[in-house]
């Protein structure tokens, strides 16, 4: 059974101490929540450490939103996937648009962040999706397979059992545009067999396909409805608490 995962990707929001009431705040309520659903934050860095502290022994894990390329030294302003682990990080979110399009993210770097980030024990949040121009130009099948392609076929089958898929066409994040619940499930089942192309049937069964893009407490029981979408990655709504558990209480 692949697990059921909400994700709430805080992006570059909060300050420390409202990070700290956010997640105590996500601690309190995630009673309400299924046993089975797997709870993360992905916070800032500043914000790992006493969120770490928050989130402890608790069943929310933490997750950073980014991780260097490079193993150590001298790069400076880089985290590493060492720190993180060292920090209390259970995950790391890897190649959301937002650093493929402001930060000069590749599939190249992509490659290496997230055998780093294996190598040291964190689980990766992949993201791929397609752009609005790629959507209306029909291209969005091809894009998502070429960045699962890129990167995801670098790693073993054993390494894809630390790895999960996040859908998140850009054109959804953050514009309050959700893609339908029919044309999210049609891209999760595509990258479904994508995957089994190079992994096997089995294996592709088992990886944990989210979708992010304006999810909300309003829409997230339609889309997790669907058969190939198994939780999300949320943004604006994972900044309030009432919200985030509002969407982790839907499948
Ligand atoms: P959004 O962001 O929920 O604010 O659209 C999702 C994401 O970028 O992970």
């Amino acid at each position: 059974m692949r697990k059921k995962i909400v994700a709430g990707n805080w992006k570059m929001n909060t300050t420390v101490p409202e990070g700290v009431e956010l997640a105590k705040a996500v601690v309190a309520k995630s009673a309400e929540v299924p046993a089975d659903v797997t709870l993360i934050v992905a916070t800032p860095f500043t914000h790992l450490c006493p969120v770490a502290a928050v989130v402890e022994g608790t069943r929310v894990a933490l997750s950073a939103e980014n991780c260097a390329d490079k193993e150590k030294g001298a790069y400076t302003g880089e985290v590493s996937a060492a720190m993180l682990a060292s920090a209390g990080c259970k995950y790391t979110i890897l190649g959301h648009s937002e650093r493929r399009q402001y930060y000069g993210e590749t599939d190249e770097k992509l490659v290496e962040k997230t055998r780093l980030a294996l190598a040291n024990g964190l689980d990766v949040i992949l993201c791929v999706g397609e752009n609005l121009d790629e959507r209306e130009a029909g291209r969005h099948f091809d894009v998502c397979e070429a960045q699962i392609k890129n990167v995801l076929f670098n790693f073993s089958a054993e390494e894809l059992k630390h790895i999960v898929i996040a859908y998140e066409p850009v054109w959804a994040i953050g514009t309050g545009k959700t893609a339908t619940a029919a044309q999210a499930e049609e891209i999760h089942a595509f990258i479904r067999k994508t995957v089994a192309g190079k992994f096997g049937a089995e294996a592709a069964e088992e990886v944990s396909i989210l979708y992010g893009g304006s999810c909300k407490p309003s829409n997230a029981k339609e889309l997790f409805a669907e058969k190939d979408i198994d939780g999300g990655l949320i943004g604006g709504a994972a900044l309030k608490a009432d919200d985030f558990i509002g969407i982790a209480v839907s499948f």
